[in-house]
């Protein structure tokens, strides 16, 4: 309790996060967060840096069904043009992309009229565990809900243990492939899109000095 207090004390108040272990709840940690990290829409100058967050077989394979043994500048390429939106997170002072996803409804056939998939989800290896998986997430959702989407779906492989926790403690609500003809090899995760969003906005908004280019709409 005592080092969850000093932690939340460097964050507040020095303005840097010290790295925590994962017995700490992420949900107040990635609220402390929220000061430090920023998001903004995916420029092609940010392939190379998300490119580095991809660089193995396995991690590829858990984002996208594209083979191969890592992230490519073209297949990054295809992923962003194809999507409705590409967003990056990064640090206050670091323009480097730290973590990357899409917006999509070009990934899978038959989504409804309202909702949108969140894909190509990614974390750097050197930034996980740091709330920066849930930032990413409310962001997506927050413009998702900009671009007048009302539901939002993800898919996750089976065996992905990471994205399964995170989707839960995001309280995604686990839904049957069949219920909307999915593709039934993933395990489906929905969130409504409610004015919820913009009070995680507007807490951001309070929480960082926001500049042109953190703007969406
Ligand atoms: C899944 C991933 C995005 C998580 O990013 P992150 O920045 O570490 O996530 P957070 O720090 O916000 O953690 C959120 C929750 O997930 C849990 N989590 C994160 N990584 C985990 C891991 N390797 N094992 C178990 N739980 C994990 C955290 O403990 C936390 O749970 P809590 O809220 O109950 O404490 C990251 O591991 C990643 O990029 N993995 C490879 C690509 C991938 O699998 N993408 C998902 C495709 S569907």
């Amino acid at each position: 309790m005592e080092t969850a207090i000093a932690r939340r004390f460097m964050s507040a108040v020095v303005g840097f996060r010290l790295p925590y272990p994962p017995v700490f709840t992420c949900r107040r940690l990635a609220a402390c967060t929220m000061r430090n990290y920023r998001y903004r829409r995916f420029d092609p100058s940010d392939a190379p840096s998300v490119c580095g967050c991809v660089r193995s077989r396995e991690r590829l394979q858990r984002i996208s069904g594209d083979c191969g043994d890592s992230l490519t500048p073209d297949i990054l390429h295809r992923w962003s043009s194809d999507a409705r939106a590409a967003i990056v997170v990064h640090l206050v002072h670091d323009q480097t992309a730290a973590g990357f996803c899409t917006l999509s409804r070009q990934e899978v056939a038959g989504l409804p009229d309202a909702a949108i998939e969140i894909c190509h989800f990614v974390v750097s290896p050197a930034w996980q565990f740091r709330g920066l998986g849930s930032f990413l997430f409310y962001s997506a959702r927050a413009l998702a809900w900009h671009l007048g989407y009302r539901s939002l779906l993800g898919r996750i492989v089976p065996s992905n243990l990471p994205a399964l926790t995170l989707a839960t403690s995001l309280s995604g609500q686990e839904i049957a492939a069949n219920e909307m003809s999915l593709p039934s090899s993933f395990r489906w995760f929905r969130w409504s899109l409610t004015s919820d969003c913009l009070r995680w906005e507007f807490y951001h908004a309070t929480c960082a000095e926001r500049s042109q280019g953190d703007r969406f709409v």
